[in-house]
């Protein structure tokens, strides 16, 4: 069941916004481009084949892309906030540089421009290497850059307020994946605004993706949210009864008001972040994220997840955002249907026509293991071709979501044409099945298996308003 037809879409998911949703059952999760929390920091815009390049050089260029994520208790597998961080891994950061390996970057920057464009410069690059095969000199310690200081706990900063597990999540190592739901209950001190969530996974290396909805209760409708389970396997059936334990319901019995896709996470994920009225979510004193579902890849040995909530505050939302996807479990249908030969490289394609003129904020590429390539690009009515998105090497692990640094405006009429090439042989390092198998989306939610496909492009957008083309969207809503 498909439409291909945005107004549709549009009044789905206000629907959505805005009423209570007595069916749990709604997926779609969104990834997001990180934003560059050391804005400031200057980078030699000149830089000469110095033979005499030191540290003090090459800090700048760390400290800007690098240490947001090498830093305590971010992803970077090792820190690189000091010059001895740095001479320990100088050939290593020489290597993934040359490669340009890290920093992490999918989208091809050649082909559009996005918020917190992650990719050093060839001079950069250059730089880094002449330093480390001088032996990675340190240079006069007084002149290098303060490091940029972080708040531990968060890739964005400080959260006015975290949300934790109530209790930690049991994941078996059976070598199997893990479905789950879980309740956090929240109790703010008043109604509140908040611009946006960030889950911060504690089994980093397990978490495949979170796809959260906010629940909202009214006044007098909720006594005690903190009783009731907390987290459950999820069983893909009867979710009235989940509920019921998880005691998630009005006292009376009925459905409390829900937002689906308010917290999101894959790998490589944090949340996008608009200026001031653009999204955001009004939040009530006794209120809920319900995750639903969380998904843990497989692991070997039995762990406990305690992961978190960070909720940023925020001014009243004026512009709602909204949402939709493409493709595997989205508005339109994928050609040929998603059937993934052994031994075999194919390409898909998606399109759906707008109905309204839409400002596009962010897009979001996701495919699992096998994908190789990604290409969308909007085709407007006049004929011209706008550029949405491309990604010449798929990578699991970097699945953001891409902010366009101005709202790209579709008129009516655009269609925007999407194309996933999947590698299925024995070349993809990635693919989990030796021989190659055949692979599809499987059926229903058991399609986010982590071994199953999907092809989704989620794109968020506002009904256009005059003026949506000047929006600065690295602005932020801080
Ligand atoms: C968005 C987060 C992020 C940024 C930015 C980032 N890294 Fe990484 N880096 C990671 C993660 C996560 C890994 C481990 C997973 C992997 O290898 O892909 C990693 C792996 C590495 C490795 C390989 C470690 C090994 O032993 O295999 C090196 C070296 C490295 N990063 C250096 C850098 C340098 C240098 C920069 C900046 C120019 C940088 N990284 C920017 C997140 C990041």
């Amino acid at each position: 069941m498909y439409k291909s037809n945005v107004r549709e879409m549009l009044f789905v998911f206000s629907c959505l916004k805005l009423t209570p949703i007595p069916a749990f059952i709604y997926f779609g999760f969104i990834v997001s481009l990180f934003s560059s929390c050391n804005g400031d920091i200057k980078i030699p815009s000149q830089t000469t084949k110095n033979e005499n390049t030191t540290f003090v050089e090459i800090a700048p260029i760390i400290f800007k892309n690098c240490t947001p994520c090498h830093r305590q208790g971010e992803s970077g597998p090792f820190e690189l906030m000091t010059y001895r961080d740095a001479k320990k891994n100088a050939n290593k950061i020489k290597f993934v540089t040359q490669t340009k390996y890290m920093p992490p970057w999918p989208a091809d920057a050649e082909y559009s421009h996005f918020v917190g464009e992650r990719a050093l410069s060839q001079e950069e690059i250059e730089l880094i290497k002449i330093w480390v095969e001088n032996g990675a000199p340190e240079g006069d310690a007084s002149n290098i850059p303060t490091a940029p200081v972080y708040y531990t706990g968060s890739f964005l900063r400080k959260p006015d307020t975290v949300i934790k597990f109530k209790n930690p999540v049991p994941i078996k190592g059976n070598g199997t994946d893990h479905f789950y739901v879980v309740k956090l209950p929240m109790q703010l001190p008043k109604d509140t605004f908040v611009s946006y969530f960030e889950f911060v996974p504690n089994q980093r290396k397990l978490a495949h993706h979170i796809n959260g909805h906010l629940i909202n209760y009214t006044a007098g409708n909720k006594k005690d949210i903190q009783h009731g389970l907390t987290y459950a396997l999820d069983a893909f059936k009867d979710y009235k009864e989940l509920y019921a334990q998880m005691n998630i319901l009005n006292d009376d019995g009925t459905f409390p008001v829900l937002t689906p896709n308010t917290v999101y996470y894959l790998p490589g994920y944090t949340p996008p972040i608009y200026p001031a009225g653009v999204g955001g979510h009004k939040v009530n004193k006794t209120s809920a994220i319900l995750l639903k579902n969380i998904h843990y890849g497989p692991s070997s040995i039995d762990v406990l997840d305690s992961s978190y909530i960070n909720v940023f505050y925020g001014s009243k939302p004026k512009r709602p955002v909204f949402e939709t996807q493409m493709g595997t479990f989205g508005i339109s249908k994928i050609e040929p249907e998603l059937i993934l030969h052994p031994n075999k490289v194919e390409t898909f394609h998606t399109q759906a026509t707008m109905n309204n003129d839409i400002s596009l904020l962010s897009v979001n590429p996701h495919m699992h293991l096998l994908g190789k390539s990604f290409w969308a690009f909007a085709l407007q009515p006049s004929g011209d071709t706008i550029p949405l998105i491309k990604i010449n090497k798929w990578d699991f692990k970097w699945q953001y979501y891409y902010t366009y640094q101005h709202p790209v405006i579709l008129k009516a009429g655009s269609t925007i044409h999407v194309y996933g090439t999947f590698d299925n042989t024995d070349k993809n390092p990635f693919n989990p099945n030796h021989p190659p198998k055949i692979v599809t989306q499987g059926e229903g939610v058991k399609s986010m298996q982590t071994t199953e496909e999907m092809f989704q492009f989620i794109f968020s957008y506002l009904p256009y308003q005059k003026g949506d083309e000047k929006m600065d969207l690295s602005k932020k809503n801080n």
